[in-house]
């Protein structure tokens, strides 16, 4: 599985932590930046990981800023995506399991990069229940779908 992970200047340092405890997983990580703790706009790496899934260049992505909220917003405008701001291993689990979320989201001033570590595990490792939770999230693409039709009438 291929994962992409990005973040702003706020989550440089937690990225870096992150992005390396995966090194030794079985998951392929493409880094989208940004590479320092210059200051960059989180909407600009939210948009090309959240494109590179909508393309199926990649399968998940993990996206963090300050407090992981900018990040989920951003990547949550392009079409079909679903990202979900993160701080307990639960939800990250419930985040794959009941929603079929392709993006974790974390707050770096919000949470420490242990509980970080934690929660791309239990997030990378579940998978989406279809039986339980198909129908409900059908309903989010097809409302989605029926906006994206009446913007281009
Ligand atoms: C900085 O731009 C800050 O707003 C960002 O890191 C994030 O917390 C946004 O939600």
């Amino acid at each position: 599985m291929k994962i992409g992970i990005g973040c702003d200047h706020n989550g440089y340092n937690f990225k870096e932590i992150i992005k390396e405890h995966l090194k030794e997983s079985e998951f392929e990580i493409i880094d989208y930046g940004c590479h320092s703790c210059n200051a960059v706009d989180y909407p600009d790496v939210a948009f090309e990981v959240s494109k590179d899934i909508g393309e199926k260049r990649i399968d998940r992505g993990i996206l963090i800023c300050g407090t992981g909220l900018g990040v989920a917003i951003a990547a949550c405008k392009y079409p079909g995506i679903r990202a979900a701001t993160c701080h307990d291993v639960y939800s990250a689990e419930r985040a794959q399991k009941s929603n079929n979320a392709q993006i974790i989201t974390m707050g770096a001033q919000v949470i420490g990069p242990e509980l970080g570590k934690k929660l791309v595990e239990a997030f990378l490792n579940s998978s989406f229940n279809e039986g339980r939770s198909g129908k409900k999230v059908q309903k989010i693409i097809d409302k989605e779908n029926e906006f994206i039709r009446q913007g281009s009438n």
